[in-house]
């Protein structure tokens, strides 16, 4: 990303003026590394957590950051989630706080487990990609389609989940320029894993929440360490806004 490199610096100023010079989408990127550009974002309390122990939602962003993380939202081609999240949140994933187009949805969803009275599979706008891994039943395949959703069939990784090097192939190949991972924690531990975030987006928020932790496993590798550099602060109403880009150091 040397060529849309934000500089580093604790701007005082409205959010929209670090937000206007983000790399958010970028056909020169897909060209270059046959992938999107990944933008993880999501909302933390101060201790780490994304919601509470029992995966039950919490409401963590003020008004002011819900509408950047929809300006996020807007600005990409598409927005991943988990299964897990789907499951606990029911969300649409659409834009509706500013103005813009919503992002083509997609599910990490090894196994369709996605409950047929979902709400992304309710919308018309955008019907739900799922992207699962090559081994289940085709019957389950034709009652996802039966509602809309598009299946994206990846390999498998060793955790027998949706291999994420794969599935970013097949969305370049489908002209997706960058996506939004917006959770829940599952998912983005193994971006992290799997090397694949070009910039984070942290929202948090001043509250002590003692929940689920955003990384459910060490992400980052044996002896490795994962850093931000660059790295900008913001805060925006009662929240602070982190926006970085990792770097990871091998020992
Ligand atoms: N605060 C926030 O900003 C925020 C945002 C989003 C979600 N959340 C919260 O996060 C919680 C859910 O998080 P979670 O960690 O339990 O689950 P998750 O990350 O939403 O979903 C994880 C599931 O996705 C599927 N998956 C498929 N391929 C995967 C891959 N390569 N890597 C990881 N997962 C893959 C797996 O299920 P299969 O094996 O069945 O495919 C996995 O168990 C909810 O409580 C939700 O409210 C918070």
């Amino acid at each position: 990303m040397e060529e849309e490199k934000v500089q580093t610096a604790t701007l005082a100023c409205r959010p929209e003026a670090w937000f206007e010079r983000l790399p958010l989408v970028s056909q020169a990127f897909l060209a270059r590394h046959h992938r999107p550009l990944v933008t993880v974002s999501y909302a933390q309390s101060v201790d780490g957590s994304i919601a509470t122990r029992n995966r039950e939602p919490l409401r963590l962003s003020s008004h002011a950051s819900m509408v950047l993380t929809h300006r996020i939202r807007a600005a990409c081609d598409a927005i991943v989630i988990g299964i897990n999240t789907l499951l606990a949140d029911n969300p649409l994933l659409t834009v509706r706080l500013v103005e813009g187009s919503s992002p083509q949805p997609i599910v990490l969803d090894s196994h369709l487990r996605i409950p047929l009275h979902a709400r992304l599979l309710e919308r018309t706008d955008r019907h739900c990609w799922l992207a699962c891994t090559d081994q289940h039943e085709s019957q389950r395949v034709g009652a996802v389609q039966g509602r809309g959703a598009q299946v994206i069939r990846c390999r498998h990784d060793r955790r027998d989940m949706v291999e994420l090097p794969d599935l970013l192939r097949q969305l370049g190949e489908r002209g997706i320029r960058s996506i939004m991972v917006e959770g829940g924690g599952r998912v983005i531990t193994s971006f992290i894993e799997a090397r694949l975030v070009d910039q984070m987006i942290i929202t948090i928020a001043p509250r002590l929440v003692g929940g689920l932790p955003v990384l459910d496993r060490p992400a980052t590798g044996n002896g490795s360490l994962l850093r931000f550099d660059p790295v900008v602060y913001q805060a925006c109403g009662p929240d602070m806004i982190l926006w970085a880009q990792p770097q990871w150091q091998d020992a």
